[in-house]
């Protein structure tokens, strides 16, 4: 078959071999060829391979040299509160005199503020902020991207976060995959009658079903926000409707929101700082992968999620940015891959299937996502970097230089080509 497309004169091709999820020390398991090049037509892998391409081109083939670059599969960042009005900055300096991040929530501050600021924003104004990031995720190599809502809290305002993040999916080339957060803080408006606002989003899941805008769910289980039973009453419901369920568990506090996320048959359970060692080895025995967000450790100064206990037991992991404005305000994804080689102390291979494959598979795209394999979206990025390694070593600088979706190319030495796409 005659290619579209052939990426030529790859230096190293790293790329995930095994089947998601992919648990404990098979994490280590990667494949690496040198000299490749991949084929791709309609917009999909044909071939990945070393040598001679000459019988998948044709007059129409354009060829694009990666001059000797290391090619990745794009990250896919599954865990973001992408769409959110304003920013927090006013806060980082309590922080830093080391005010608890919950007090602040607790005294109206926090998700919050930003609540309060996403309310007010126009659509518009939401888009191009969350546009604008997308950009700069875009630029260090994301192809896929998870969005939460939950800085709306009524449904005509979660349904507006929810909208921005669709239509981003649809204008800009980095697939948005929406999940609905509704339960991420009690608004201040119920902050003495929880049960009723617990009952709305239950109600609410109804609409949010039918707005077909998502089809996961997320709740915040933790000390002072949802607790345990509120969690499972909440994600009950979200299952009899037929969402898929996830939470951000074990954050702060050890509720156990991680053994309750395993026998959900939650997708993701997510940050897990404080996971107690019974609920580490539930999650080895489970297909929930434990999705590490160490930016949130970084920015709020904490201790990280034990990755190698959980390596170790068993369990499949993926890494996180948790872009958000209150405890990861960072669109720099490679960052947030050094920061799991320097802090949770994972190597390169084990990083790459957490960011690549094992994300794929618990936002339900690994059909199509996470490896360059044929058949799968042409997601590829190219680094200017010797070897996968260096990639974790040379840290806090972009050493992505050009990115394919879907077989177009979307960065090109560096910078983004706005004519591949809509702008608004
Ligand atoms: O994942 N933990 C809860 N939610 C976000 C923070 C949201 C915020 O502070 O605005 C998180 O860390
Ligand atoms: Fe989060």
């Amino acid at each position: 078959m005659i290619a579209d497309l052939i990426i030529y004169n790859i230096h190293k091709l790293y790329n995930p071999i095994e089947k998601p999820p992919v648990k404990g020390i098979n994490m280590s398991n990667i494949d690496v060829l040198t000299h490749a090049y991949i084929a791709i037509k309609d917009g999909k892998i044909l071939k990945v391979s070393q040598g001679d391409f000459k019988h998948f081109i044709d007059a129409k083939t354009t060829l694009f040299d990666a001059k000797g670059s290391v090619c990745l599969p794009g990250f896919i960042d599954s865990h973001s509160h992408l769409v959110h009005g304003g920013s927090r900055e006013d806060e980082f300096e309590k922080l830093k005199q080391g005010t608890p991040y919950l007090d602040i929530l607790k005294a109206g501050g926090g998700i919050l503020g930003t609540v309060e600021k996403t309310r007010w924003a126009s659509f518009e104004q939401l888009y191009h902020q969350a546009y604008k990031s997308l950009d700069t995720m875009l630029s260090y190599g994301v192809t896929t991207l998870e969005a939460k809502s939950g800085y709306g809290l009524s449904l005509k305002h979660e349904l507006k976060q929810l909208e921005v993040s669709n239509k981003l999916n649809h204008d800009h080339p980095v697939e948005v995959v929406s999940t609905y957060m509704g339960a991420h803080a009690i608004p201040k408006a119920y902050e003495n009658n929880r049960e009723a606002y617990i009952k709305n989003i239950k109600e609410d899941l109804i609409s949010i079903k039918a707005s077909h805008l998502t089809n996961a769910v997320d709740v915040f289980c933790e000390t002072g926000v949802f607790d345990l039973s509120e969690t499972r009453d909440i994600l009950e419901t979200a299952k009899s409707l037929g969402f898929t369920v996830k939470l951000h568990a074990d954050e702060i506090d050890a509720l156990g929101g991680a053994g309750l996320g395993v026998d959900l048959g939650a997708t993701s359970v997510d940050h897990l700082m404080a996971i107690k060692d019974e609920d580490i080895e539930k999650l080895a025995k489970s297909n929930t992968i434990a999705n590490l967000l160490p930016g949130t450790s970084f920015y709020l100064n904490k201790t990280y999620a034990n990755a190698r206990k959980m390596i170790d037991e068993g369990c499949a992991l993926s890494i996180s940015g948790d872009y958000n404005p209150g405890s990861c305000p960072t669109e720099n994804f490679q960052f947030i891959m050094q920061l799991a080689a320097n802090y949770l102390i994972m190597k390169p291979e084990e990083i790459l299937n957490a960011t690549t494959i094992n994300a794929a598979y618990h936002l339900g795209l690994q059909k199509t996502k996470g490896s360059l394999e044929p058949g799968k979206d042409a997601d590829i990025i190219l680094l200017d970097i010797p070897n996968l390694a260096y990639l974790f070593y040379h840290f806090s600088i972009n050493h992505v230089t050009d990115v394919f979706i879907k077989g177009e190319v979307v960065v090109k030495n560096k910078r983004i080509l706005r004519n591949t796409y809509e702008t608004n």
